[in-house]
C-alpha cells in the first residue's frame, strides 16, 4: 500500500513528507493506522546521528497511537479496530525479557535502532524500489500507517483519548517509570528531578502521585520550572542563577533521598550526587553527549546507588494501562504537557520542542471518531 511518511534524507536534515510503499505485515506484525505520534528528544538524537541511529534515509517516530488495520496470522491477542499505543521493541523470549526486564532485551538494538526487521529485511521502499530505513522502535510512526511487532502494540481502552496517548509509549512512561518502577520512592520522601522536559515532568507527576513530600525541580528554563509547580514540584531551582547544592541543602539539611536525571549532563549529575543524603538513589535517563566523570572517592562512603534506566524500567503491557487509569483518576495529568500540530507542521513541531517552546509536541495524523 502507499502511505505518507516523514523521511529524513540525511544527517540533521528536515523531515520531508513523502509517499512511501509499505508491505503487508509479516506473520507476527501488526498494521496500525496512526492517529497521532509524539515527538521525543530521541527522534532528534537519531536524526542527528548521535546515538541509536539507523542511517539514512530513515523514517523516525516512536510514540505512535492508532487503530489496528490488520494483523499477521500469528497475532492472536489483537484484532482490527483495537485502539493501541506503540512502544519500544523487545523479543519477549530472552531471559532478560522473561524476567520482566524487557527494556534491556538482548535484541534491543536490532528491534529499535537497526533500521530494518531483525532478519534484515525491509518493509518500506521508495517508488524506485529502494529500501528506506524503518522499524525505529519497531514502529517508525511519523507516518499515516506503521507496522509494529505484536509485542510492542499495547491495547488501550476505547474511551481513552487516543490523540494524546502516544507519548505514554516512550517519554512519559520513561519519566514516570523511573520514579515508580526504578526508584520505587517511599511515601513522604524527597526527590530532585533535573530537567523539566516531558520526561522530567512525568517524573514530577509520578513523584506527587507516589506521595513524595519534597519534590525539587531543577532546570535552566524558568517557564518550565514555574509550570512544574502546577504539576507537583514543591521547590524549583534555576541553575543558571542559583547554586543547586546549596539550595538543596537549605531545603533539606540532611540531603535529598532520590534523584532523576533527564539532562545527561555531567555537572548536573555531580550536583545531584553532592546533594544526596546517605544511601541516596539516582536514576539516570538523559542521553549524554560525553562520557561521565564522577567524584567516586567522595561518594564511596555514602552508599549511593546509580541506575542507568531505559524506558522507565517499564513492562509496557502492564505499565501503560496503569498510567491511563491514573490519568483518568486525575492523578497523572500528562495531557497538560501536550501541544498538537498537524502532520504537515512536523518541522515546526520539532523546532518548538528543541527551542523549549513546547514540552511535548504531538502530531495529529489520521482521523478517528472518539
Ligand atoms: N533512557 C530512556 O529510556 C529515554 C527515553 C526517552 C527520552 N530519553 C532522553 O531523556 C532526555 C530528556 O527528554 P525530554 O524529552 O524531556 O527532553 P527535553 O529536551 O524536553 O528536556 C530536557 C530539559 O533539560 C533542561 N536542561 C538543559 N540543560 C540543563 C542544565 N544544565 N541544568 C538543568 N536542566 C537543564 C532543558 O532546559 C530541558 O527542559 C533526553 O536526553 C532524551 O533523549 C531517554
Ligand atoms: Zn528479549
Ligand atoms: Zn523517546
Amino acid at each position: 500500500m502507499e502511505i505518507t511518511a516523514a523521511v529524513v534524507k540525511e544527517k540533521g536534515s528536515d523531515f520531508k513528507l513523502e509517499k512511501v510503499r509499505l508491505d503487508k505485515p509479516a506473520s507476527e506484525e501488526v498494521l496500525v493506522k496512526i492517529v497521532a505520534t509524539g515527538i521525543c528528544h530521541t527522534d532528534m538524537v537519531a536524526r542527528d546521528f548521535v546515538m541509536g541511529a539507523p542511517g539514512f534515509p530513515v523514517i523516525l517516530g516512536h510514540e505512535g497511537a492508532g487503530i489496528i488495520e490488520s494483523v499477521g496470522e500469528d497475532v492472536h491477542h489483537l484484532k482490527a479496530g483495537d485502539h493501541v499505543v506503540l512502544t519500544y521493541g523487545f523479543c519477549g523470549e530472552c531471559e532478560v525479557c522473561r524476567t520482566g526486564n524487557s527494556p534491556y532485551c538482548y535484541e534491543f538494538f536490532q528491534r529499535n535502532f537497526s533500521g530494518a526487521r531483525v532478519d534484515g529485511s525491509h518493509n518500506h521502499h521508495d517508488h524506485d524500489g529502494k529500501p528506506i530505513n524503518h522499524n525505529f522502535f519497531s514502529q517508525s510512526s511519523f507516518a499515516t500507517y506503521a507496522i509494529a511487532h505484536k509485542n510492542n502494540v499495547i491495547q488501550v481502552p476505547n474511551e481513552a483519548p487516543l490523540e494524546i496517548l502516544g507519548p505514554l509509549g516512550c517519554g512519559i512512561q520513561t519519566g514516570a517509570g523511573a520514579v515508580i518502577n526504578t526508584l520505587k520512592i517511599k511515601v513522604g520522601s524527597s526527590i530532585v528531578i533535573s530537567g523539566t522536559g516531558a520526561v522530567g515532568l512525568a517524573a514530577v507527576m509520578a513523584a506527587k502521585a507516589s506521595s513524595a513530600t519534597t519534590i525539587i525541580a531543577v532546570d535552566i528554563n524558568q517557564q518550565r520550572l514555574d509550570f512544574s509547580k502546577e504539576l507537583g514540584a514543591t521547590h524549583t531551582i534555576n541553575s543558571l542563577n542559583e547554586n543547586v547544592v546549596e539550595r538543596i541543602k537549605a531545603i533539606l539539611p540532611n540531603g535529598v533521598q532520590y534523584g532523576v536525571d533527564t539532562t545527561g549532563r555531567n555537572d548536573v549529575i555531580n550536583n545531584t550526587l553532592a546533594s544526596f543524603a546517605p544511601v541516596g538513589e539516582l536514576a539516570v535517563i538523559g542521553v549524554a553527549t560525553r562520557p561521565m566523570e564522577l567524584e567516586t572517592n567522595i561518594f564511596l562512603t555514602k552508599g549511593y546507588k546509580i541506575k542507568f534506566v531505559n524506558q522507565g524500567d517499564s513492562v509496557p503491557q502492564e505499565f501503560i494501562p496503569k498510567l491511563i487509569k491514573m490519568y483518568q483518576n486525575g492523578q497523572f495529568p500528562f495531557n497538560k504537557l501536550i501541544k498538537t500540530y498537524p502532520f504537515e507542521e512536523i518541522n515546526q513541531a520539532v523546532e518548538d520542542s528543541e527551542k523549549g517552546r513546547t514540552i511535548k509536541s504531538v502530531l495529529r495524523i489520521g482521523e478517528y471518531n472518539a
